[in-house]
């Protein structure tokens, strides 16, 4: 996946991301009104949530750490009976939006080998191994092998400049962990 590509693409659009999320729901839900019933009435963590996923999934060049976040995504959507075709919609749908806001606000790094690197990065990325999560069933041995990962990448993590820019530690911690750590329980 070409990290600096989508890093740098998606740091140039600082203080239009929230924006960009946002047309990205409203067009996803305007061409898929099935979809809307899922989401909560107020987006606004929803949005959050997304911008710091992008972000995190942009911005970590060592993929064992953005498989197991990833993973275990995708197995928090296993309630919604997703299938592949969602997740292909949900990516033509965001690549169409971000497409159009980054020629509009930084057309100096939007091109075809970032547009390329975008859909590469769901299509050998985000989107397999979310839907490996969204299938998957874990052990035990799984889960703690996840959890070591974990708290692996997120020593390594800290150690990165970036994130401190970016994030709090409390927010690196969030980010890599999620609830897994916290609940190991709804991993049955
Ligand atoms: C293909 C890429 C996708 C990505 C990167 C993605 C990302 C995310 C993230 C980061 C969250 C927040 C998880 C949390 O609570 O920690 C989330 C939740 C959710 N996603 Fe996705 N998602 C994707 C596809 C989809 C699709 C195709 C659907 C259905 C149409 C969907 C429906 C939902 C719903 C309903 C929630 C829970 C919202 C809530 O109750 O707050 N997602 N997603």
């Amino acid at each position: 996946m070409s990290t600096e590509l989508i890093g740098e693409s998606w740091d140039k659009l600082a203080g239009q991301q929230e924006a960009m999320v946002l047309t990205f729901y409203e067009r996803l839900f305007e061409q898929h009104p099935n979809y809307k019933s899922l989401f909560p009435e107020s987006m606004s963590r929803q949005m959050e949530k997304i911008v710091k996923t992008l972000a995190f999934v942009a911005r970590v060049n060592a993929p064992e750490i953005v498989h197991a976040r990833l993973l275990k995504l995708g197995y928090k959507h296993r309630k919604f009976n997703l299938k592949r075709e969602d997740f292909l919609n949900f990516k033509r749908v965001f690549l169409e939006v971000l497409g159009e806001y980054s020629s509009e606000h930084c057309p100096e790094v939007w091109n075809e080998a970032c547009l390329q690197a975008w859909q590469n990065a769901f299509d050998d990325q985000i989107i397999p191994y979310l839907a490996q999560g969204l299938e998957q069933r874990m052990t035990h041995s799984e889960k703690m092998r996840i959890i070591n990962m974990q708290t692996g990448a997120g020593n390594q993590l800290l150690a990165m400049p970036v994130w401190h820019e970016m994030l709090s530690e409390e927010e690196v911690w969030q980010a890599i962990t999620g609830t897994l750590l916290r609940s190991p329980q709804t991993f049955n």
